[in-house]
């Protein structure tokens, strides 16, 4: 029977087509374990959500009175839609049969009225809500409700809280982050992992001693993987699907997607795909060119969603230019004034287009950095 691809982008990957980031593993399951509040950053796709799922997996094999809760805060856009979805998750990981999710609300809350609906798989369909009103005026039972739960079952609980600086685009944030903070700062039984990709966003959460969450917990800037363990995971992976590709051959894909997880995993998949028994140069530049055909719709889009003096600083960026406000390199690319310029590089940055990694502005998409090159220098990849 033919196999089929090892290399998974798209999804979280965190068995198979997982590879490296034992340190990580390892300090982030200490973590969690121990009850240090953890906060994760990293640009997207570059293996956030793959980690922590793959460590709560690992904890929910072997810690039975840890239980787990994973929420992606992408599609969550209120107060009320983040306090009625993290009632509903705790409920549902603080016990295994739904019979007890249904007696959770007057066991567990003094002040509020939970209205429970189930459907008619009770696993898919169970969700939770709360008079609005109400429930602003006592957000803090329901903050509160993980350790109220831990405490009376002998049980702890993880929250894993994903692309975490959504909330930053509540109403009235600043209110809920402080009474956030202070509910879950006094928890004993409740460990927090919060994570996202904004890097500026999460930065000033974290990082900024005015901010609530300001030392939360511990900082994971999480780095790339790096290029010699790319080659062997590639080459291995060949090989248990039954084709082949050389060291030397392999490094070109880690080397021209910058060790981007997302990117890596597909060209590699390209490759594979248009290999029959051995990968070499041929393949991986025909897979390059097919990636960026398939991805050029959205670079297209990308490149007519912004402005004429930043699409000319994305192309000093593509240079490589330093000095943005250098009276040469302005009239150059014609960047406008030096407010333009500072105006755009942080529009840049909080698109995430461009990002600054110890000073120096790179494209954050590395895919995007050859489609760009090639159209408007007409370099070729
Ligand atoms: N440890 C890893 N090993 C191999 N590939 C990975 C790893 N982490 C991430 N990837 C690849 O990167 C893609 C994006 O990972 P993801 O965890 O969704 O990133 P993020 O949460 O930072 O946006 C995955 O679909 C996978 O292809
Ligand atoms: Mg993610």
């Amino acid at each position: 029977m033919a196999k089929s691809s090892p290399f998974i982008y798209g999804n979280t990957v965190s068995n198979i087509a997982f590879t490296n980031r034992e340190i990580e593993l390892d300090k982030l399951m200490s973590n969690l374990l121990g009850g240090v509040n953890t906060m994760i950053i990293s640009p997207r796709r570059w293996g956030k959500s793959s980690l922590v799922e793959k460590v709560v997996t690992a904890i929910n094999r072997k810690e039975k009175r840890n239980k787990t809760i994973v929420i992606d805060l992408f599609s969550v856009s209120n107060e009320q839609q983040f306090l009625e979805t993290f009632t509903r998750e705790v409920i549902k990981a603080s016990s295994n049969r739904w019979q007890e999710w249904l007696g959770s609300g007057a066991l567990f809350f003094k002040k509020l009225i939970p209205k429970i609906n189930v459907g008619i798989d009770p696993l898919t369909d169970f969700s939770i809500g709360f008079d609005w009103k109400e429930l602003k005026k006592h957000s803090e039972e329901v903050l509160n409700l993980p350790e109220v739960i831990a405490k009376k079952k002998g049980i702890k609980f993880i929250i894993c809280l994903d692309e975490f600086q959504n909330i930053a685009s509540f109403d009235d944030y600043l209110n809920f982050e402080k009474k956030m903070r202070s509910v879950w700062q006094r928890q004993k039984l409740v460990t927090y992992c919060l994570y996202g990709s904004k890097r500026h966003m999460m930065t000033d959460i974290f990082n900024n001693p005015s901010k609530p969450f300001y030392r939360f917990g511990d900082i994971m800037l999480l780095p790339k993987i790096q290029k010699e363990k790319w080659i062997g995971f590639v080459v291995k992976s060949f090989k248990e699907s039954g084709k082949t590709i050389s060291a030397g051959d392999a490094a070109f894909i880690p080397e021209v997607m910058k060790n981007h997880s997302w990117y890596v995993q597909q060209l590699s998949h390209y490759t594979w795909n248009l290999t029959s028994k051995t990968a070499g140069l041929l393949q991986i530049k025909a897979a390059l060119n097919e990636l960026i055909q398939a991805n050029s719709p959205l670079y297209q889009k990308e490149v007519e969603s912004i402005s004429v003096t930043q699409l000319n600083l994305l192309k000093a960026v593509a240079v490589g230019e330093h000095q943005f406000t250098s009276t040469a390199v302005m009239q150059i690319y014609a960047l406008g004034t030096p407010r333009n310029v500072s105006k755009n590089k942080t529009i840049l940055i909080n698109n995430d287009i461009i990002q600054n990694i110890d000073g120096v502005y790179e494209f954050v998409d590395p895919a995007f950095e050859l489609w760009f090159k090639k159209q408007f220098f007409n370099q070729s990849y």
